[in-house]
């Protein structure tokens, strides 16, 4: 899912941008920044310091050119290297454009240029150095215990799962294998008088997830559980069970660019075709649905393994109007077909 929207910009670099294609660093090497450099031919005080919008055309260059995978949070180079700069840049994306006059210090694109190598470099995905991540309007924090939240269900959190609950009436939600955190806080947000239980099978992820869900101030409504699908909440019924589970087949999983490699293999892999949480979720979602409940899942690009092994069930594939997909819904009812 993009996160940002950088990419239809201009970036006000003017004549630092051929340079910047060309992979140059815009940033004169004998220039402190702060400190105005004298043009030799006209003495004419000159403020050489790089502006946001040249170093982030700068960036995405160097990143198009080391060829990195993007996936985690944005889908071009343009946005990746507008998130790194205004991060570095300690400048908030709602400014957006208006920003991109803006001279960078000496520090901060030392900062930027450090960022942009580890990332070239080790292929780590951006928001681990950064340790944010933006999700569904909230910044969480994230590091190597968590998978980079991306998940298209982020825009049906927004939309309160409508048309398929009647949001009012909604008070219990699931977050099976939650991760950071970020899809039971943003379910937590949209309803906010739902309890949201948060469960993972990983300690390490549960600790980021708590330390997300303190930071939104969500601790009296959302309840971050160690569980292995459902063993903790043995007995409790749900409005909505809301799943972005791991879901990346064997054969695929080999494949996947290096990026994916810093993430947690427990938040990719499930067996042999990629459906093995999927056939835990639907071994016992339905005894955890309210009569009216709703299944949300995110199944990626497995969404054909997955409508080939369970012919009968009605999916619904929400459209994602913000880019991905691979998101189906089932009603409570419909789920006694996935035992067929
Ligand atoms: C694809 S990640 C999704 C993380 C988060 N929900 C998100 O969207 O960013 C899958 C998560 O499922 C967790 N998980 C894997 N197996 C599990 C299991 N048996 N029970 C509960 N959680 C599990 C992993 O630890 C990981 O955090």
């Amino acid at each position: 899912m993009r996160r940002l929207s950088h990419t239809a910009a201009k970036t006000g670099a003017g004549t630092r941008r051929a340079a910047a294609k060309a992979g140059a660093r815009t940033r004169p090497a004998a220039t402190k920044a702060g400190a105005p450099a004298r043009h030799r031919d006209h003495e004419i005080a000159v403020d050489s310091r790089e502006t946001v919008g040249a170093a982030i055309e700068r960036c995405a260059c160097a990143l198009r050119r080391a060829r990195v995978h993007f996936g985690h949070g944005t889908d071009n180079a343009r946005d990746e290297a507008a998130e790194l700069v205004f991060f570095a840049a300690g400048i908030r994306h709602e400014l957006g454009r208006s920003a991109y006059s803006k001279k960078l210090a000496a520090r901060q694109v030392d900062l930027i240029d450090g960022l942009l190598e580890r990332r070239s470099v080790e292929r780590l995905p951006l928001a681990y150095l950064t340790h944010r991540a933006f999700f569904a309007g909230l910044e969480l924090y994230v590091d190597e215990r968590v998978l980079v939240p991306r998940s298209p269900i982020a825009e049906l959190a927004l939309q309160r799962f409508q048309p398929w609950v009647t949001a009012r009436r909604v008070r219990r939600i699931l977050d099976i294998g939650t991760g950071s955190g970020a899809i039971a806080a943003a379910c937590a947000m949209a309803f906010p008088r739902g309890r949201v239980d948060a469960v993972d099978v990983s300690a390490a992820a549960l600790q980021v997830a708590r330390r997300n869900v303190r930071r939104l101030g969500l601790e009296k409504r959302v309840r971050v559980l160690l569980s292995n699908y459902f063993d903790a909440v043995k007995g409790c019924r749900y409005d909505i069970i809301v799943s972005n589970p791991p879901y990346v087949g064997r054969a695929e999983i080999a494949k996947l660019p290096r990026e994916y490699r810093h993430e947690p293999r427990i938040g990719l892999a499930s067996g042999a075709d990629g459906l093995d949480s999927v056939r835990a979720i639907f071994a016992a979602a339905r005894r955890h649905l309210e009569p009216d409940g709703i299944l949300v899942v995110e199944v990626g690009n497995t969404e054909d393994t997955l409508m080939r092994v369970f012919p009968k069930l009605p999916f619904i594939w929400p459209e994602i109007a913000m880019g991905g997909g691979g998101v189906f819904l089932l009603r409570a009812r419909d789920l006694d077909a996935a035992r067929d």
